[in-house]
């Protein structure tokens, strides 16, 4: 299989960067080379997501744009890989003749010995099983994101089943990996330069862990910023039910634990939530809240939101809006609900119209928009400490981010790369701050 050319199109969460990044390192790691351009490419994967509509929708128009690639290279194998694969399974093949293979999320450790089969005997593969371990650590070097940050895989699956969620069918259930491994993975990227590491999982407050210690996340945070060139450690997500006192102390007492959470609270109103079996109430969340910023001062909170929820009232959609600048979300991921087959919600009466889902989605934007704005612009003339990670999109000046996770953007030299640096914060944007270096 040597000297064959690959391209990973990944679609969706951070969990998939994560995923294709693992695909990327294991073929590298066995003679294949990545491609750019996606029609000089041998092997093409396409990782993708199933969470909501949209990006469903996004990955069948990708499939239908690629549809005869093959007519220029016969030799061409495509996978599907991820959700969408787990879900659809043999219906994708049917459906597009392009696809050679569907391999779902627990099934990634296969990788090599399905694109050898595909290449000798010609035969299409569905591997979508869910008992699967996940695969082996291989070593990373950010393919997907940048050299000064990484991500690490700590748990996958769920075993919430919020009413209206895909994810656990999808992704199986929980499924912790032992410590040894994960800080195997962390020195390994922090050897290779990088300084930050965020670790990922759909729900990081449950990982758990048993050897001749019992690990929980609080002990996991604690022995992953023990490391000694990491910078600055970050994580995601969390589930407002399992936050616990012993992450509280965390957020106290470890330095280089960033002052950020993302911590979705998808709804408002209580009739809502509880429709969602979020297991948490509105006043539950707003307590939660409170303590997470007396353990730290200027802790920065984003979340995940959703409107048109099977049975929103304007009234619920008013208890959304109110918990929203009760809080006042650094910044707020925001989606219209859509049907996801199999899960509870999609049978649920009081479908909500698209024309009031998108009425409603803009005016919690812009309500949002205008609170991030005030939230950013109160930076102007403070003093932040940047981690850099390389020059900003639009050339000229550096990059970074904050240890509450805003984009900074300034002058300075190469050399900064992967420091931290000190920034004076001259003004700010929606979605980015600007400023000076005073120290490095
Ligand atoms: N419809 C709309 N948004 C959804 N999410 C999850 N499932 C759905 C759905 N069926 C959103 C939630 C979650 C984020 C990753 O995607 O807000 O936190
Ligand atoms: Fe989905 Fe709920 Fe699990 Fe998050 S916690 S992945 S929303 S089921």
């Amino acid at each position: 299989m040597l000297n064959k050319r690959f391209h990973i199109k990944t679609m969706g969460c951070q969990m998939n960067e994560y995923d294709s990044d693992f695909l990327a390192q294991s073929l590298i790691q066995n003679g294949f080379s990545p491609e750019k351009d996606i029609h000089r490419a041998d092997l093409i994967l396409i990782n993708t997501c199933v969470v909501r509509a949209k990006p469903e929708q996004k990955a069948y128009s990708f499939l239908g744009r690629m549809a005869n690639l093959k007519e220029t290279n016969p030799e061409l194998v495509v996978g599907m890989i991820g959700c969408l694969a787990q879900m659809k399974g043999k219906e994708l093949m049917k459906r597009f003749p392009l696809v050679d293979f569907v391999m779902g999320p627990r099934e990634l450790g296969r990788i090599l010995e399905i694109v050898k089969d595909i290449y000798d005997r010609r035969q299409r593969v569905v591997a979508t099983g869910l008992s699967v371990a996940p695969p082996p650590p291989v070593k990373r070097t950010g393919y997907f994101r940048n050299q000064t940050s990484g991500f690490i895989s700590i748990m996958e699956g769920c075993n919430n089943f919020c009413s209206y969620c895909i994810v656990p069918y999808v992704r199986g259930r929980e499924y912790s990996r032992a410590p040894k491994d994960i800080l195997d993975e962390a020195r390994y990227l922090l050897s290779e330069g990088m300084r930050e590491i965020t670790l990922l999982g759909q729900n990081v407050n449950s990982y758990a862990w048993k050897d001749e210690n019992t690990w929980n996340f609080a002990s996991l945070l604690d022995a992953v910023t023990d490391l000694h060139d990491l910078h600055r450690l970050r994580f995601t997500t969390s589930h407002p039910k399992d936050l616990s006192e012993d992450l509280l102390a965390c957020f106290r007492n470890m330095d280089k634990l960033a002052g950020h959470i993302h911590l979705p609270f998808q709804a408002g109103s209580n009739r809502i939530l509880k429709l969602m079996h979020r297991g948490y109430t509105r006043e539950e969340y707003l307590e939660n809240i409170d303590k997470l910023r007396m353990s730290k001062d200027n802790i920065a909170i984003t979340s995940d939101v959703m409107v048109g929820f099977p049975g929103e009232t304007e009234e619920d959609f008013q208890f959304t809006l109110d918990l929203m600048q009760q809080v006042e979300f650094d910044s707020l991921f925001s989606f219209k609900y859509s049907d996801r087959d199999g899960t509870p919600a999609a049978k649920m009466p009081d479908k909500i119209s698209e024309g009031v889902k998108v009425s409603r989605l803009k005016r919690l934007q812009t309500l949002q928009n205008s609170i991030t704005l005030k939230k950013n612009r109160n930076l102007e003339g403070r003093q932040l400490t940047v981690l850099v990670e390389g020059t900003s999109k639009k050339g000229g000046q550096l990059t970074g981010r904050t240890g509450s996770n805003k984009v900074v953007n300034f002058d300075g030299n190469p050399g900064m790369v992967g420091t931290l640096v000190e920034v004076a914060i001259e003004a700010a944007y929606l979605n980015s701050l600007k400023g000076q270096v005073i120290e490095h």
